[in-house]
This record gives structure tokens, C-alpha cells and sequence, in this order.
């Protein structure tokens, strides 16, 4: 069954039928204040952090799975019938509820009881609030006297100490009206700034003071759970809703809400709106900041100006590309949703979602780096500036955290792919901006000095080098990509040949940007380094039909045709392409072996068969039930890579073929259970009985791999360090394509025209209406080129 649909110009996922199979969400934000919002009214708000800076509080492993919420409670005053502006939490007629979500909005229409309701969630981009605007209409022919009760509860600071301590950390909670203002205030009085659960008590408070207003007086407010629900019930029927008015009650102590109850009288016809606003005010200027703060948006203008300032930023960031392609349902994951869900999963740094409860880790160093390639083509600010702070993750022997909080805390591990990852985020960032001056701005490492970026890659390569095992391969730790394959080679450590594949791929970008920075003392050493990782990988990791994963304890072969389970993965195949491995007989029997054997009905699986038995010479893959997660899912990040390696050998229709085949909007959304509008992290394959189901949507790097992968690999537009590579990859069925790309400040307009349905490969090119060498576009200085590409 089919839940919704994308909008007429693909810009919004309109939900129908709002009893999804799970909470399908999005995220509002502005880069600080961070708020989820599902299509029922559910999600969590933070300042900053989902640990450190929790405004309100998620229910974790309650069932229904979205509590609590934004929720606005209606109340007819004269009959007493109760209802909310999204189906949950009263959940009274299904049907009457429709929900859009958008980017940086999200929008919930109802009709209950004559009221028809319009309620949209949006944080601006210059304020650290959530606003939450219901426009009411008295849809039927008499005057309606109705009571609206706006309902967070709060967290108040650290998420974790909230969770598991809540017996002590109820005493520091201060809730208060203030009729004043009408407003009401939260904080806490005690703030633990750790990042686990600590006895170590910090002798401090939390930073801020949260509000929550209402652009309307109001007539009784509540600020207890307690006493708001009542005992043995819910969200779905507060006690505190059967009488008239909430008890107006301020609390120092327990599960502190915020309840505010305004009431208005409409007549036939009339429309309403009531503004509520939940933000933060930092308490070193509360005194200074809070009239002016809660002067805002107390009209309805500063919400739709609020909103077009969104639109406005979120056009500007999407229009950066723009792909027409013969594939309609393609170009709105190109133009719109995959770029979306890369930036949101950059800036929430992958921690917060309801997979991800943002109380276990900090910003994971590999996604990080990896999150960049996507913004840094409508924000090479902003990449710049987490390459800054992945630079302040590392020590100078090259070692990174592999998890960090960006606030000195972070955790090392023995990962092997982890540093060599910044080396992805420096390169794709010079190539996009020709900035190489960023190689000599300093940055400073966790255990000494200043030093440049340069001197961080080159750290990376002393990393590199050193880290290496018996068979001249990456030692594999605790895991590479893959971080369930944990304990490969015992103490010993094992080697990874995708690591390998890896090193040497990392490394050739190093070299490149060296040689075009004319940095070249130090390249002949990392050209030695890279080859030495290349040799290694051909001589050492190929298995007959394609190329094993890792060597063991006692050089036992992982991934390779001898083993039982797991006997060919994903990566090593796609790998063997992208670190160039001179071998094309050998590359293209690999990807062909992985057509033939990972390839399912929902797409290629990340290794096969799933293993059965439990080895504990593997680790947690091993031990994860088949079909799921690393065991043998469709892992949706690693095929964006197979799909880039079908590209480079210029098998195109195969390419699309996966592309489209791996898209989120499946056809029926009870099996695939999560949003239909962005990638989860994996699909359950047919090894599992519950094939076919979707996972951790929103956090995962597929959607900045995907967005990339079409447009520099599929398409072929490309950014070098000279321009733009033109070297599409396309089904030969299309005819013709066209691509917008604004690159280094100039828009390039560029028509294919593939008239002898070729799948690869370019045969002229004309610029501005002349001829062009090459397929590197020359660097126009003009805010308009025109490209004129023959297949
Ligand atoms: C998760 C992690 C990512 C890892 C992948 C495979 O997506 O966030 O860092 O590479 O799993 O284990």
C-alpha cells in the first residue's frame, strides 16, 4: 500500500493516508536549533547537541514509536469533543489528516468537528526556536467557542543523565509561568557536560533557559506530567483536558512539561492564528535577550517570511545542480530529496533520529568526512570548516577519533579506514573551490601544536604507511568501513583488502592534489606508499572470479570463494575499480560476480550469503541475524560505490539499473516501512523472512553518495582541479539530458545529445559555440556557460 505521493514539482512528500508503518519525519532546523518532526506530531528538539543540549525529551522503546511530541490539543468548549491538529496523540478519524513535509517545513491539515486546521512547524534560520503556526477556520455555519492547548515535555540539558537518572535528576527541574511575559520558562539547575552516564557530578547548570509562548493570552497553563495526564493514562486523553482549565500550577520538581491554554471564540468562517514558539535563551544575556526574543513572531508575517527566508536558503543550496534526465522519478531524488537528506545528515551529524537517539555517540569521523562531499558544492564554507574540525581530531601520528563532540571528548579506536578519510574531504573540496591555499592554513592537532593541513594529510600517510601487515596490507583493527568486522585476525589484527583498495585510492588523490599544488618533495614517498598497497591488493587479494575481503588469523581468506558464508562482498569489488587496479579482465569479472551473486530483488546486497554461524574470529557481522545490517542487507551507502564503479567502466545501463533500482520511493510501503522520500541506512534482503523492509532512514551517507555518484559519475559532470570532466555513463536509451552546474562560480548550462544511444564516453564537446579539446571544460570567468556535449 502507498501512503503518499511527491508533490506535482516534487518539492514536498504529501502523506494521505497518516497511519504509516512507521514515523516517517523531517527534520527542522537551522544549523543550531534542531527539531524533528514526524507526520504525527512526534520528535525531539535540541540546542546544539541531542546529548548535551536536549530541549524535550524522546520516549525511547514506547510504543506508538513517536513520543512525545509538538502537539496542539483542540477542545470544543461547548461540547467537550477533544482533538489534535495531527491524527496522534488523541488519533480520532485517520482520514481527516493530511501532512506535507518540505524542505525545512513541515505541514499538517486536518478537518475535525468543522474545524479545518492548517499547522506548520518551522525553525528559522536566524532565531533558535521551533514555531509551530495553526491557522484555524470555523468551517461549519455557527459561532465555535474552542479551547487550544499547545504540549511539550521537557528534557532540560544532558539526554542521557535524563534517561538514567531520572529519579535524581527530576530535583533540578524549574518550570514557571511568567503572566507577565506570557510565557512560561524551563531549565535545570544541575548539567553534566560528559558524554556517558558519569557519578562525577558537575558543579554546574544547564546554559539555558528554554520558553514556550503563545501569541495569544493564556488562560491556564501546566508545567507537571503528572498532573497534566493523570495517572494510568497518555497524550492520547490528558486528565487535565476534561476540566475547563489546565491548574495553572508552577513546578521545582519531576517530569517538567510546558502545557500553555489559550481560548478563542470563532465565527462562522473566520480563520485564526495562533503562533506558539518553544526556543532557547542562552542565561548568560536572559536578561538582556528575553523581551526582545519573545517579542518575535507574534504575527502571522513573521512566520511567512520566516518560511520564504527557508525556502530561499534551500533553494539557493539546491539549485547548485539540476539534472534532467528521461527519468522523471530520478529527478527529484537528483534535484531535490538526496541533496535535502545529505545536508540534513551533515549538519545533524548522523546522531539524532528515531534509530539514532543522540545519547550513545558523537559525530562518527568517517561519516563526517564523508558528509562534505555532498555541501561543499553549495557551501564550500561550511566544508571548510568541518575540515577544520575533523583537522582538531587528530593526533600527529595520524590517529583520529573515530567518534568525537567537537568539544575536546571523543573516543579512539583501532578502525584502519578512519584518518585516511580526510584525506576524501580536503581533495573533494580543493577540486570544487581551487582553493589550495587551505594547505597551508594551520589547524591544531589534539597532541601538539599547530600544524597545516598539509601537515594533517601528511600525518594521515605516516598512518598509512606504519599501519601495515604481513601481506603489505591495511592491519585491520577494529574494523574498517565495514565496522562489524571487528575481530578479524584476533590480536594480531588481520589485514583488510578493501583497506587496501582504499589506502591506495586515498593515497592517488593525495598524490594528484600534491602534483597540482606543485607540492612535489614529498610525492615520490606517497607514490611508493600507494604502489606498495596496489601490489599488495593484486598479488595478494584476488580469489579467481573476483577479490577476497580480509585475511584472518593464519592468512585465512575472508570473502573468498572457500568459505561458507560471506563469500564475496560488496566492497572489495567496487573498490578494485575506483583504486584504479590495473587489471581490466580481472575488474570486470569482480563486478560481474557481484551482479551474479550480491544482485537480489532489492537490490545488491553488501555481502553473501548472510552468515548462519556464529565466528568469533569475525565478529559482530557474524553475530547479527542474516539479511539485516552488515549480515548480507541491501546497505545502501557501499552500492552507491558500485554503482560509481559500473560508471568507470563505462557500463552505464547497468549503472542506472541499480540507481533506480535502489531509489527509497518503493512501490509498497508496508513491506519497506520507512520514508518513501529519503534512503535508510539498509533494506532487509531475501535472506530474512521480513525481506524487503527499510531501516534507519535519514542518518546515513547514502544520500551525499547517491547525489555525488549520479552527477559526477552518471551524468559525468565532474569537478578537477582544472574544470569540469565531462564523462557521462548513461543507459543508451536516452537520447538526450541535460545538467545544470554551477562550478567555481560560473552556471554551466550543459545539453547532451547521445543520438547513436552510446552508454559511455564523449565524442565533442562545443563551449560558448566553440569547439573544445579535451574533456575538461575550460573555467569560465562569466556566470554563464553554455555546453554542448555529443556522445
Ligand atoms: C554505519 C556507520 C558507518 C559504517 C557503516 C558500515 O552506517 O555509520 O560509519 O561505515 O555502518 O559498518
Amino acid at each position: 500500500m502507498n501512503y503518499g505521493h511527491f508533490s506535482r514539482d516534487g518539492r514536498e512528500y504529501i502523506i494521505d493516508n497518516v497511519a504509516t508503518p512507521s514515523p516517517w519525519i523531517n527534520y527542522i532546523h537551522n544549523g543550531r536549533y534542531f527539531a524533528t518532526i514526524s507526520n504525527n506530531g512526534g520528535g525531539i528538539s535540541y540546542f546544539k547537541s541531542p546529548l548535551h543540549g536536549r530541549i524535550t525529551r524522546y520516549r525511547i522503546n514506547d510504543v506508538p514509536p513517536d513520543r512525545p511530541g509538538k502537539y496542539i490539543y483542540v477542545k470544543d468548549r461547548d461540547t467537550g469533543e477533544l482533538w489534535s491538529l495531527t491524527w496522534q496523540p488523541v488519533g480520532r478519524g485517520v482520514e481527516s489528516y493530511r501532512v506535507a513535509h518540505g524542505f525545512g517545513y513541515t505541514r499538517a491539515e486536518a478537518e475535525v468537528e468543522g474545524i479545518a486546521s492548517s499547522l506548520l512547524y518551522l525553525v528559522p534560520a536566524d532565531d533558535d526556536r521551533e514555531v509551530w503556526r495553526a491557522r484555524l477556520t470555523n468551517a461549519n455555519g455557527h459561532s465555535r467557542r474552542l479551547s487550544i492547548v499547545g504540549y511539550v515535555e521537557f528534557a532540560l540539558g544532558h539526554a542521557l543523565v535524563d534517561l538514567i537518572n531520572q529519579c535524581d535528576d527530576q530535583h533540578f527541574n524549574r518550570v514557571h509561568f511568567d503572566r507577565a511575559r506570557n510565557s512560561l520558562f524551563a531549565t535545570k539547575t544541575y548539567w553534566v557536560t560528559e558524554t556517558r552516564g558519569t557519578q562525577h557530578q558537575e558543579n554546574k547548570e544547564w546554559d539555558q533557559w528554554a520558553f514556550f509562548t503563545v501569541n495569544a493570552p493564556v488562560a491556564a497553563y501546566e508545567t507537571l506530567r503528572e498532573r497534566f495526564i493523570g495517572p494510568y493514562r497518555n497524550e492520547s486523553s490528558p486528565l487535565s483536558l476534561e476540566a475547563p482549565r489546565l491548574g495553572s500550577r508552577d513546578t521545582d520538581f519531576g517530569n517538567a512539561v510546558g502545557a500553555l491554554q489559550v481560548e478563542i471564540d470563532l465565527a462562522a468562517g473566520e480563520t485564526r492564528d495562533l503562533i506558539f514558539s518553544l526556543g532557547v535563551i542562552p542565561k548568560v544575556s536572559f536578561e538582556a535577550d528575553r523581551d526582545a526574543r519573545l517579542a518575535k513572531f507574534q504575527d502571522s508575517a513573521s512566520v511567512d517570511l520566516a518560511l520564504a527566508e527557508i525556502g530561499r536558503r534551500w533553494d539557493d543550496f539546491l539549485n547548485r545542480t539540476r539534472a534532467e534526465t528521461p527519468d522523471s522519478r530520478a529527478n527529484i531524488f537528483l534535484n531535490g530529496w538526496s541533496p535535502y537528506q545529505a545536508k540534513v545528515a551533515f549538519d545533524v551529524g548522523r546522531v539524532a533520529s528515531y534509530y539514532y537517539w543522540g545519547i550513545g555517540r558523537g559525530f562518527g569521523y568517517r561519516d563526517t568526512a564523508q558528509d562534505t562531499i555532498a555541501i561543499v558544492i553549495a557551501d564550500p564554507a561550511k566544508a571548510r570548516e568541518r575540515i577544520g574540525l575533523l583537522a582538531r581530531q587528530m593526533r600527529t601520528d595520524g590517529r583520529v577519533y573515530h567518534h568525537f563532540y567537537g568539544d575536546g571528548q571523543g573516543e579512539f579506536t583501532e578502525h584502519c579506514d578512519d584518518p585516511l578519510w580526510f584525506i576524501l574531504a580536503v581533495d573533494e573540496y580543493v577540486k570544487e573551490t581551487g582553493d589550495f591555499g587551505i594547505l597551508d592554513e594551520k589547524e591544531i592537532f589534539l597532541d601538539a601544536e599547530r600544524g597545516t593541513i598539509l601537515d594533517h594529510l601528511l600525518a594521515v600517510v605516516r598512518f598509512a604507511d606504519g599501519n601495515t601487515g604481513r601481506h603489505s596490507l591495511p592491519i585491520f583493527g577494529r574494523g574498517d568501513w565495514n565496522d562489524t568486522l571487528d575481530y578479524i585476525g584476533g590480536k594480531d589484527g588481520g589485514e583488510s583488502v578493501w583497506g587496501g583498495m582504499f589506502y591506495a585510492a586515498m593515497l592517488d588523490r593525495l598524490i594528484a592534489l600534491l602534483e597540482a599544488a606543485g607540492r612535489n618533495d614529498r610525492i615520490s614517498e606517497v607514490r611508493s606508499i600507494r604502489d606498495r598497497f596496489r601490489n599488495a591488493v593484486e598479488t595478494h587479494g584476488w580469489d579467481g572470479e573476483w577479490y577476497i575481503r580480509a585475511f584472518g588469523e593464519n592468512d585465512r581468506r575472508i570473502g573468498s570463494r572457500e568459505n561458507t558464508y560471506g563469500q564475496i562482498f560488496i566492497n572489495t569489488q567496487s573498490w578494485a575499480v575506483i583504486a584504479g587496479l590495473p587489471d581490466r579482465a580481472r575488474l570486470l569479472s569482480a563486478m560481474d560476480s557481484a551482479k551474479l551473486l550480491l544482485d537480489g530483488p532489492f537490490g545488491p546486497k553488501i555481502c553473501a550469503p548472510a552468515f548462519r554461524e556464529i565466528d568469533p574470529k569475525i565478529g559482530l557481522i557474524t553475530r547479527c541475524v542474516w539479511g539485516k545490517k552488515e549480515n548480507g542487507a541491501v546497505f545502501n551507502h557501499p552500492t552507491a560505490w558500485l554503482i560509481q564503479a559500473e560508471c568507470l567502466l563505462g557500463r552505464g545501463a547497468r549503472a542506472w539499473d541499480y540507481y533506480t533500482k535502489l531509489l527509497p520511493d518503493r512501490v509498497d510501503s508496508d513491506i519497506y516501512a520507512a520514508e518513501p522520500y529519503v534512503y535508510s541506512q539498509y533494506i532487509t534482503s531475501e535472506e530474512h523472512e521480513g525481506g524487503g523492509r527499510a531501516s534507519h532512514s535519514w542518518q546515513t551517507g547514502t544520500a551525499a553518495w547517491m547525489y555525488r555518484v549520479a552527477y559526477d559519475h552518471i551524468l559525468g559532470v565532474q569537478p578537477t582541479y582544472a574544470g569540469l570532466k565531462i564523462d557521462p555513463a548513461i543507459p543508451s536509451s536516452w537520447l538526450s539530458f541535460r545538467v545544470e552546474r554551477v562550478f567555481r562560480g560560473c552556471r554551466y548550462f550543459i545539453e547532451f545529445q547521445n543520438p547513436d544511444g552510446k552508454e559511455s564516453g564523449v565524442s565533442k564537446i562545443v563551449v560558448d559555440g566553440r569547439p573544445s579539446e579535451g574533456n575538461v571544460l575550460p573555467i569560465i570567468n562569466n556566470r554563464i556557460g553554455r555546453v554542448k556535449v555529443r556522445m
